[in-house]
């Protein structure tokens, strides 16, 4: 079959990932859509099952790292897009192994590009008709302070943990990429995603699931740090939009004007989870159990996302309590995906459905 464009949408096994594979696999059926992830701990092809037998959809294990294999594949499949997500994305354990985060983040992007950089520059029409769009996060910019300023696309990157410094390597090169060979990268700066899929070890879906268990709630400091949260499908939606119209060389920041305070969204999700296990409202609330800080924890992050919005035309689609709505029905609805990825059982399903193709 004849393919209109062919891509690479690194990480789509992982939370925004998936989301991103789906609306891609499903709106573009003259596209293939190869997804190429390792599979780590935060991988799960489950996420997928709905278009795991699609004619446009192939999936790939893949280390970001492996240099030669992913140069090996632009060729065989003439990949001329890549949509970046693979990553190691969580603070805390960037906390305890910074390696794995500069290895994965850094070099793997790296890799990613130099082999994007190897096979576009070998095509007579070289970067014509390419796109590497890198996706990341709002953590790059640092933290700001409880005044109402918000992150711009020009603000100064001053990463804390590992992971956004990581993170901030990582857009260093692809900046550098197109600096340099004119390769033609779009990198976006998105804050927290919140949904289904997510991995149960973020605040929203672990807290879901510790409530539903009457598990205590681990709050770091006083709970009182703020992030801004968007609705992941609205970002699947806002990556869609940015990879055909974004403007190359450029960064959008991606936000929904969503900022809350830790402790705010934990007695949301106590509320909402109660309700809608027919418990008495606010039964939970004892749960909440106030732990040690995270190390450098970012006090505040919000995003300006006024450019996106006016040169683009995206809007995020939903109400934050719409979205934490619908965000607790769905982990209440699939506790059996819970099941599975908290006891790692999922890694299984990739033996068992693609060792015998
Ligand atoms: P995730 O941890 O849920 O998924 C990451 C995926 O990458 C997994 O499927 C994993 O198997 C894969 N992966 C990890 N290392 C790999 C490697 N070496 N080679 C190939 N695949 C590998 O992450 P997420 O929350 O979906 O985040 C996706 C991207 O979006 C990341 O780049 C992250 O920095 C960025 N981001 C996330 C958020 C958020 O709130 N989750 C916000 C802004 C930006
Ligand atoms: P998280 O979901 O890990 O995202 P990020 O650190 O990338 O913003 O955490 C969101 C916020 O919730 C952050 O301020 C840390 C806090 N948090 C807790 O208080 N307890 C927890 O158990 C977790 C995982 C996070």
């Amino acid at each position: 079959m004849n393919f209109e464009r062919t891509l690479i949408i690194t990480g789509g096994a992982g939370f925004i990932g998936s989301h991103v594979v789906r609306l891609f696999v499903n709106k573009y059926p003259s596209y293939k859509i190869i997804n190429l992830d390792k599979l780590t701990y935060a991988g799960n092809l489950a996420n997928l099952r709905d278009v795991e037998d699609r004619p446009n959809y192939r999936f790939v294990r893949m280390d970001i790292c492996d240099f030669e294999g992913v140069l090996e594949l632009m060729r065989e499949e003439r990949v001329d897009g890549i949509i970046h997500l693979a990553a190691e994305s969580h603070v805390d354990r960037s906390i305890k192994d910074p390696f794995t985060f500069a290895q994965t983040n850094v070099m793997g992007t790296l890799s990613l590009l130099q082999a994007a950089k190897c096979y576009w520059e070998s095509l007579p029409e070289k970067y014509e008709g390419k796109r590497f769009y890198h996706i990341s996060t709002d953590e790059v910019y640092g933290a700001l302070e409880m005044d109402g300023t918000l992150f711009t696309e020009q603000t100064k990157y001053q990463p804390h943990s590992p992971y956004s410094a990581s993170k901030a390597g990582s857009d260093h090169f692809v900046r550098a990429f197109h600096d340099t060979y004119g390769m033609p990268t779009v990198v976006t700066n998105c804050s927290n995603n919140y949904g289904p899929y997510q991995f149960p070890e973020k605040l929203i879906p672990l807290f879901i699931n510790n409530i539903r268990h009457r598990k205590p709630l681990p709050v770091y400091g006083r709970g009182e740090n703020v992030r801004d949260w968007l609705y992941v499908e609205d970002h699947a939606r806002a990556i869609d939009t940015i990879f055909h119209r974004g403007q190359v060389a450029e960064t959008y920041n991606i936000g929904g004007f969503n900022e809350w305070k830790n402790i705010d969204i934990v007695k949301l999700l106590i509320k909402v989870t109660d309700r809608l296990l027919g418990r008495p409202e606010g039964a939970d609330l004892d749960l909440i159990t106030y732990v040690t800080d995270r190390a450098g924890h970012d006090l505040r992050y919000a995003i300006d996302s006024r450019k996106l919005q006016k040169e683009l035309g995206w809007e995020p689609s939903l109400q934050f309590e719409e979205g934490i709505e619908k965000t607790v029905r769905w982990y209440l609805d699939n506790q059996a995906w819970l099941d599975n990825v908290t006891s790692g059982d999922y890694q299984k399903y990739y033996e068992q459905m693609y060792s015998n193709r």
